[in-house]
């Protein structure tokens, strides 16, 4: 047997069926705010975190290459990371979709470094913005946690496209 291919195989699947392969592993689900120069607050839902690094603690989250929001993450030096509890479901939602001013629809405090830190999250990491590894249609973002909360509660899922709790029989 070869081991030693070069190149990957060309996919013998499309992106809808890799999509569902994908959504059976089950994530978290979070919010990454920040905020601009001239004081206006930018977010946007994602469930690709995961942790990288104890010491230094690092964490990772990908952001698609064409999301609008793609300048602002890139360029600023900070960003909190608020992993949303069960009844959050609708702040998923709210910053999945087009909205004039979600702020305004949330309750948030400011964190060291001014960026919203959203209430009733199950933790938060305030991340400084260490690097970037464009692959693929994503950029991985590496952020180097400054600070960090939690307070326990049940978590928000992702799984199958579906957000929930994660109803762990009792
Ligand atoms: C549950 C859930 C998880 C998501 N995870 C990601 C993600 O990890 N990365 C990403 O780029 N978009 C993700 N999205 C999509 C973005 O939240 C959505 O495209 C957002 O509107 C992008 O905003 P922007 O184009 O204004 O920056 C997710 C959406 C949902 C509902």
């Amino acid at each position: 047997m070869n081991t030693s291919s070069p190149r990957a195989a060309t996919p013998a699947f499309d992106s809808v069926h890799f999509r569902q392969a994908l959504s059976q592993f089950a994530t978290g689900v979070t919010v990454i705010t920040t905020r601009l120069a001239d004081g206006t607050f930018r977010g946007l839902t994602a469930s690709s975190f995961n942790s990288v690094s104890l010491d230094p603690p690092l964490v990772l989250w990908s952001l698609k290459s064409q999301a609008s929001s793609m300048p602002v993450f890139s360029g600023n030096s900070h960003y909190v990371i608020n992993i949303l509890a069960a009844d959050q479901a609708h702040l998923a939602k709210l910053f999945s979709t087009r909205t004039e001013d979600p702020f305004s629809q949330v309750e948030f405090e400011l964190s060291r470094t001014g960026h919203p830190v959203l209430k009733g999250c199950a933790a938060s990491f305030e991340c400084h913005n260490r690097s970037r590894y464009p692959e693929g249609d994503h950029v991985i973002f590496v952020g180097e946690v400054e600070h960090c909360e939690f307070s326990p509660r049940e978590p928000l899922v992702f799984h199958a496209g579906r957000l929930g709790g994660l109803h762990v029989p009792g």
